[in-house]
C-alpha cells in the first residue's frame, strides 16, 4: 500500500442506443424514444446516486452501402427536450449532452445550457464534440467546410465565447426592489470579435448556479486531447482498459500544468459496459450470449464491409475472411467515425489474427470489436472498477447498458452496495449541483482565490 489518497470512484449512465452495443432486438428491450425509457434510465442512476446522465448526439442517420443503416438503432428526441424534460422528474442527478461545436452559435448555446442548468438547479453539462464528418455537416447552411484543425478552433473560440456570455451579469444583477421599481441593473454588453465569431450581445439570463455548466469533452486527437486539457472539466474517452486507460490519464493529465490546472480540475471517465452473474461462470455467459446478440451475422458482415470498402454481401459470416483485398472506399459507410485509416494494413491484421486463432468473421469481429467490459459477480465487478480508478486509469466510467431502459437496474442494485462497501462510492450525494458531485470548484470561487493569490 502506498499513502496515495483513496480516490471517490465517479459513474455516469450513458442512455443506451449508439452503435450495435444497444440490443434492440432482446424482448425485454423497450422504446427508445417514449419519455419513460429516459425517465426510468435517469431515476435508476440518481437512485444509484450516479453523477450524471449522459446522451450521445447523432444528427444525420448512418448510411451503409447507399442506405440508411438499420441494424442500429435510429431516431433521437432532441437532447435538450429531453435533458430539460428529466430535469422535472430528478432532483440530484447532473444532466448532460453532447452537442458539437461546429454546427452551433454561442449565443444559442450559452442561452440553453444556462437554461438547463437555471431549469435544474446546477446540474447542467456540455459534452462539446465537433463532428466528425462533411456528411453530416450537409445538413446545414455552411455544410462540412471545416477541416480538422478548424473544428477544434472554432470548438475553442466557441467556448471562449459562451463562457463569456454566463460570466457576463454580475452575481448581483437581479434586484427586483418592488418599492424602486428595479427589476435588474444594466447588464453589460459581451463584445468579442474573433476568426470564428464577431458579436456584441446581452446575454439575456443571469447567472447559473453552476457560473459555468460543467464541460465535457470526447475527440482524441492531439487537437482534441488538447481542447480538453485547456477548457474541459471531463473527458469522455474509448481508452477504457487498464493499460491504456493509464496511457490516456497520464497523457491528458500531463498536459494541464501549462494552462495552470491542476490534475484534479479533470475527471477522465471511459466509456464501459458490465455483465452481471451470480458466479463467474454465469456471468461470462451471459456477456457471449450479449457479444453473439451485439454481432448478429448481418452486423458482422457490415463492420468487415467498412474495412474493405466494398459489397461482401456474398460471404458467409461463419466462414473465412475474404481473400480479395479492401477497396480503400471510405464512402461506404458514413456518419461513423472511422478508425481504419489504412484498410489494407487492417484487413492484414485481421486475417493473420483469424487464421492464427481460428476464427469466422463473426468470431472475429466479435474479437476485434470489444471494448472495456466488466464481467463477473457484482463484488468482482465493483473491485475491477474500484482498481482502475485507485490505478489511475480512470476517475470513474461513463456506462453504457446494452438494454434500454432496464440495463442500469441491476449495476444499481448489486454493484454500487459492493462499491459503497469498499468505501469508494458516496452513500448519499452531499451537495447540489454537478460540481459538488464531481468534486469540481464553481469557475467564480476559483478566479477569485487566484485574483486573491496574486494580490498577496
Ligand atoms: C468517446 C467518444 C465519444 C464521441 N461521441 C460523439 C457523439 O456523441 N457525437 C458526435 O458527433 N461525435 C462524437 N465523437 C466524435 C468527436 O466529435 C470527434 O469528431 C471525433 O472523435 C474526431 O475528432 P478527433 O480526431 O479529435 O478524435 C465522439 C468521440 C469519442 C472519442
Amino acid at each position: 500500500m502506498t499513502d496515495k489518497p483513496h480516490k471517490p470512484v465517479h459513474l455516469a449512465a450513458h442512455f443506451p442506443g449508439v452503435n450495435n452495443t444497444t440490443v434492440w432486438s432482446d424482448p425485454a428491450s423497450g422504446s427508445q424514444i417514449d419519455f419513460a425509457s429516459f425517465a426510468h434510465l435517469a431515476r435508476t442512476a440518481e437512485r444509484g446516486l450516479f453523477d450524471f446522465f449522459f446522451l450521445a448526439e447523432g444528427l444525420r442517420l448512418r448510411e451503409h452501402l447507399g442506405r440508411i443503416h438499420d441494424l442500429d438503432v435510429v431516431g433521437r428526441p432532441d437532447t435538450f427536450t429531453v435533458l430539460n424534460a428529466l430535469a422535472g422528474v430528478t432532483g440530484k442527478l447532473g444532466l448532460a449532452g453532447t452537442i458539437n461545436s461546429t454546427y452551433n452559435e454561442p449565443f444559442e448555446l450559452a442561452e440553453q445550457f444556462a437554461s438547463l442548468d437555471h431549469l435544474s438547479g446546477g446540474r447542467a453539462a456540455w459534452n462539446v464534440v465537433t463532428s466528425s464528418d462533411a456528411f453530416t455537416g450537409e445538413n446545414f447552411r455552411r455544410g462540412g467546410y471545416l477541416e480538422h484543425g478548424q473544428r477544434y478552433r472554432r470548438a475553442a473560440e466557441t467556448v471562449e465565447v459562451t463562457r463569456a456570455l454566463w460570466d457576463s451579469w454580475a452575481a448581483d444583477s437581479l434586484v427586483v426592489d418592488r418599492q424602486a421599481g428595479i427589476f435588474a441593473r444594466e447588464v453589460p454588453e459581451t463584445r468579442h470579435r474573433g476568426a470564428q465569431f464577431d458579436i456584441a450581445a446581452r446575454f439575456v439570463l443571469p447567472p447559473s448556479p453552476q457560473g459555468h455548466p460543467v464541460l465535457l469533452q470526447a475527440g482524441d486527437s492531439d487537437d482534441g486531447r488538447e481542447f480538453g486539457a485547456a477548457t474541459a472539466d471531463a473527458i469522455f474517452t474509448g481508452h477504457g482498459t487498464l493499460e491504456d486507460g493509464q496511457r490516456f490519464y497520464t497523457d491528458v493529465k500531463g498536459r494541464l500544468a501549462k494552462y495552470g490546472r491542476s490534475p484534479d480540475e479533470l475527471k477522465i471517465f471511459p466509456a464501459a459496459t458490465f455483465v452481471l452473474g451470480e458466479t463467474e461462470a454465469e456471468a461470462q455467459e451471459r456477456a457471449r450470449h450479449i457479444r453473439l446478440q451485439q454481432v448478429g451475422p448481418q452486423t458482422a458482415i457490415a463492420f468487415l464491409e467498412q474495412v474493405w470498402g466494398r459489397d461482401l454481401s456474398g460471404y458467409d459470416p461463419d466462414g473465412p475472411l475474404p481473400d480479395v483485398e479492401p477497396a480503400d472506399n471510405p464512402d461506404i459507410t458514413r456518419g461513423r467515425v472511422r478508425h481504419a485509416k489504412d484498410p489494407r494494413a487492417v484487413a492484414e491484421a485481421w486475417r493473420a489474427r483469424a487464421e492464427a486463432e481460428r476464427l469466422s468473421i463473426r468470431e472475429l469481429i466479435i474479437e476485434v470489436t470489444a471494448r472495456q467490459q466488466f464481467v463477473g459477480t457484482p463484488a468482482l465487478i465493483a473491485e475491477q472498477i474500484d482498481t482502475y480508478v485507485q490505478s489511475d486509469a480512470a476517475d470513474g466510467f461513463i456506462l453504457v447498458p446494452h438494454l434500454t431502459p432496464h440495463g442500469l437496474d441491476e449495476f444499481v442494485d448489486r454493484v454500487v452496495p459492493e462499491l459503497q462497501e469498499r468505501g469508494s462510492f458516496r452513500t448519499e450525494y452531499t451537495g447540489t449541483t454537478l460540481r459538488d458531485h464531481l468534486g469540481l470548484r464553481h469557475p467564480h470561487h476559483r478566479s477569485t482565490a487566484r485574483e486573491g493569490a496574486k494580490a498577496s
